[in-house]
């Protein structure tokens, strides 16, 4: 029997869902008009928000259940497991993923992706060392917590890369011990790149043969597939497993991501499970439904080159911003490729009023899509309205 019978009451022996109380209406009515007022200074965060999903609503009333390999058959039928299929064909092949090598599913978002993918190094290598740098994403030291895995911090440089000597002395001291190391493609507060090529030309160095390399491409693995020249990020650069967010530059109204990984690995970690005849390859069990629905409808909708046109623009945006900041005698600045914009923290109302994550003595903007050129001129004259700020918006 379908939700939809219940409603129209075919079924009279079940009750319906009884409508909502108008004083809860109300609640949702204001709390929707707070939500709109949030939306237009939502810039210091990397949620895209040019989205509207709304032919997808009709699934609301469906009890869509993702539990499971999507590669596999599930005894639990209403999932959404082909679009998810596609999601994630989409993104092994900007991912650069060799034809039939990596495995992947929808996440819940870039942690469970770094999560899933420190898992496999782990599984694969029991007695490693998970090595990465001091700009990490914070959720990468909880979840070396709870892998029980040993790890390493590597100093990180001003400019938010991993400090390449630091992990070059370290790396040499251990070589008896397999490293799992954490690339960042894109840091949370600088938006630096690790750079692959110098860390795969270290373990080359050093003869290191056993080792797991994860890509933390959070924001940046949905922005560098689109641009000329992108730093390496992809499986072309030897990663063994990449975790992208799905409401980051994609955008979506609940969180999400992507997880890649190489098959190889990830049948020595597979499992069957009877209870949903299928095989437990994911880090969730039950596993949201619609977050492949809306990931895939932004593929449909933008195809690769609108992808592409609307990341261009994003980065347009945000040269914009260093040049408007450059010319109010601010110094600001950001990475080749990134959208991330650093510069010296302002006043506390200022970070407030436009959802600003401050680190120290710097603070950023973020110009996701959404983020328009009268964004940065309404922030940039309200931070020279204010008192100078502190010095700290160079690398
Ligand atoms: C570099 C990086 N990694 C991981 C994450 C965590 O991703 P999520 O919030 O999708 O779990 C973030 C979030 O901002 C991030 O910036």
């Amino acid at each position: 029997m379908s939700a939809l019978a219940r409603r129209e009451g075919t079924d009279r022996d079940i009750e319906a869902m009884p409508p909502l109380p108008d004083r809860a209406a109300e609640r949702l009515e204001a709390f929707l008009g707070r939500v709109e007022g949030l939306a237009d200074t939502l810039i210091g965060y990397p949620c895209s928000q040019d989205f509207d999903y709304s032919e997808l609503s009709p699934f609301l009333r469906y009890s869509l259940n993702n539990v499971g390999d999507p590669f596999a058959d599930s005894i639990y039928r209403e999932n959404t497991f082909e679009f998810e299929r596609d999601v994630v064909a989409f993104f092994q092949h900007h991912l650069r993923a060799p034809t039939g090598e990596t495995w992947g599913y929808v996440t819940s978002g870039g942690t469970e992706g770094n999560l899933y993918g420190l898992y496999l190094g782990r599984e694969i290598h029991p007695d490693g060392v998970v090595y990465y740098s001091e700009h990490t994403h914070y959720s990468v030291a909880k979840i070396v917590r709870v892998l029980g895995a040993r790890s390493i911090m590597i100093r990180g440089r001003p400019d938010g890369e991993i400090d390449y000597d630091d992990l070059y002395e370290t790396l040499k001291m251990r070589r008896d011990v397999p490293p799992i190391i954490m690339a960042n493609i894109g840091t949370t507060m600088h938006g630096a790149i690790d750079n692959l090529s110098t860390i795969q030309a270290m373990l080359t160095d050093l003869a290191i043969t056993r080792r797991y390399i994860h890509a933390d491409a959070a924001l940046s693995g949905m922005i560098l597939p689109w641009v000329e020249d992108p730093q390496p990020f992809g499986f072309d650069s030897g990663i063994d497993s990449i975790s992208v967010s799905g409401h980051k530059l994609i955008g979506s109204p609940m969180p999400s991501g992507v997880a890649l990984a190489l098959r190889r690995n990830v049948d020595r970690v597979a499992r069957s499970v009877e209870y949903v005849g299928c095989m437990d390859t994911t880090i969730a069990g039950s596993r949201n439904a619609l977050s492949p629905l809306v990931l895939w409808s932004a593929i449909e909708r933008w195809g690769a080159d609108g992808l592409r046109r609307r990341t261009l623009r994003a980065i347009d945006t945000a040269a914009y911003a260093v040049e408007r900041f450059h010319e109010h005698g601010i110094r600001a600045w950001r990475h080749r490729n990134s959208v991330t914009v650093v510069f010296p923290r302002p006043d506390g109302s200022i970070i407030n009023r436009w959802q600003m994550a401050p680190q120290r003595d710097i603070a950023h903007i973020i110009t996701m899509p959404h983020v328009g050129r009268r964004h940065v001129d309404a922030l940039i004259s309200e931070i020279s309205a204010t008192s100078r700020p502190a010095p700290g918006g160079s690398p």
